[in-house]
């Protein structure tokens, strides 16, 4: 099974256009420990030609053009003008930074598209996104538990984690942490490799826990180091969790959580721009190594 990561930071991307926190202004200014990462995606496969797009980020053009492995080759069966090794997408809540990049797919390009019935048909009641032309772009609803084979040889289940819905429904009094259809995460297995993709995870209940021990790798969500980190840089006063985010240290911290939980490759994934582990040689980057973490970043593939 291969990963490739497309987008190793989360919705706003690394730097964000409008940014100018300690980490964005290290980008801004030039300075080399700060990589460019573009919005939360990945692709994977289980035999190197058909891909599943898991996410699709509002930069999934550039993460195409910057990828080879997704450039089209036209198979037999494949109109010779028109194709791509994307065989599938799956969409694992409705977050912008999930869904917008669907508009970049809107060529007449015929694809499954997975998520569950919430989310999907959020989907089909937005106006903008009919530009996806159902005779191409069949949506199909999969439920948690169910496993499905969007690809050829790669086994996916989708399982509820807690989170919310997104930000552009939000009204009123947000339940946040509350586990539904709205935010999912994944598993991934093929050739008995087993690895978990979860993207946005508010907290880690046992049964969570359980599920992923001893998996083969794990890419979970770094959005924040600190859960109060977006108001200590002065950018805003919503913590991860009120994001539906839990931080990857404190209370309840991630790097606590899956302490061991016996998982081979574990890695930080859809990563906010304020956080200082994005910044190489970090104390926080080096704290997070030592725990056995990875750092994502654009064009890292993790082969099982
Ligand atoms: C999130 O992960 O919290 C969302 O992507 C935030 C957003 O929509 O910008
Ligand atoms: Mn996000
Ligand atoms: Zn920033």
């Amino acid at each position: 099974m291969r990963l490739f990561v497309l987008g190793s930071a989360a919705g706003g991307g690394s730097p964000q256009w409008n940014c100018l926190c300690d980490v964005c202004r290290l980008h801004w200014a030039g300075d080399e420990r700060v990589l460019t990462r573009s919005q939360s995606s990945i692709a994977a496969s289980a035999d190197g030609k058909s891909w599943l797009l898991l996410n699709a980020s509002p930069d999934l053009r550039q993460q195409i053009i910057a990828s080879p492995l997704l450039s089209p080759i036209a198979n037999a069966d494949d109109d010779a003008r028109r194709a791509t090794p994307i065989a599938a997408v799956l969409v694992t809540n409705g977050d912008v930074d999930h869904i917008a990049g669907l508009l970049t797919l809107r060529e007449k390009q015929r694809f499954p598209l997975y998520g569950t019935a919430g989310v999907l048909g959020m989907i089909a009641d937005s106006p903008v996104f009919q530009v996806l032309d159902p005779a191409f772009v069949d949506k199909r609803a999969v439920t948690v538990g169910e496993t499905f084979e969007p690809v050829p040889g790669l086994s996916v289940e989708i399982f509820s984690v807690p989170g919310k819905v997104p930000l552009f429904m939000e009204k009123g009094e947000v339940d946040v942490g509350e586990e539904s259809e709205m935010t999912v995460g994944v598993r991934l297995s093929a050739h008995g490799r087993t690895a978990y993709y979860i993207p946005g995870c508010a907290h880690l209940p046992e049964p969570l826990k359980a599920r992923i021990r001893g998996a083969d790798a794990l890419l979970f969500d770094g959005t924040l180091f600190t859960d109060d980190e977006m108001r200590r840089a002065g950018v805003g006063e919503k913590t991860g969790r009120r994001m539906g985010h839990m931080p990857i240290t404190g209370e309840g911290g991630s790097l606590d959580a899956f302490d061991g939980l016996d998982i081979a490759r574990r890695a930080y994934i859809h990563i906010n721009n304020t956080n200082p582990i994005l910044i190489e040689g970090s104390d926080e980057r080096r704290i997070v190594e030592a725990a056995g973490w990875t750092v994502t970043h654009d064009g890292m593939e993790i082969a099982l």
